[in-house]
């Protein structure tokens, strides 16, 4: 059956009422504050062993009282090789008000120099760190080193 003029028209018209329905959350969520806490820990020159305990700290002093997104995610950008590993996550889903995280270093994932990256509201580039292989640590998973790594562009 084809769609009769009025229908066509009724259906137009309910998409803009969709739109402009959509649009209310999304124009109240831009009058929040962005937040973007400066990372303080890995710190310059700050050495990680593959598969050891670690804490990220980042500085909370300046939150706002509201922020677009306070669930928290913390990935690896390769200062070597100028890219981020999105694939692999050191953290996700905490909340980016806590100012600190502790996590296992990856043992899948090349050593050299890093930097934190926390995202959430936005993302922000922490101090150049590196991660070092560790001897009582079994390396299992260091093939298909390129396919891991996606372009910041
Ligand atoms: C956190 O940020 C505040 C405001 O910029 C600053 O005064 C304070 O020294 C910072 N704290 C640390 C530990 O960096
Ligand atoms: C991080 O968590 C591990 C495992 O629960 C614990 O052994 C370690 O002491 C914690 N480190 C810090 C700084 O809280």
């Amino acid at each position: 059956m084809r769609p009769t003029l009025s229908s066509t028209i009724l259906g137009a018209t309910f998409a803009m009422v969709a739109t402009m329905v959509m649009a209310v959350p999304i124009a109240s969520l831009e009058r929040r504050d962005v937040f973007s806490p400066p990372v303080i820990r890995p710190g310059a020159g700050e050495v990680w062993p593959k598969g050891t305990w670690q804490m990220v700290v980042w500085n909370t002093t300046n939150a706002p009282e509201q922020i677009t997104n306070p669930v928290g995610k913390i990935i690896l950008r390769s200062v070597d090789k100028g890219r981020l590993l999105l694939d692999k996550p050191l953290a996700t889903g905490f909340n980016i008000l806590d100012g600190k995280y502790n996590l296992t270093v990856r043992n899948d994932i090349d050593a050299g120099q890093y930097q934190v990256v926390l995202m959430g509201d936005s993302g922000n580039w922490g101090p150049t760190f590196s991660i070092i292989d560790s001897s009582f640590v079994d390396q299992t998973d260091s093939d298909s080193e390129e396919d891991d790594w996606y372009s910041e562009e």
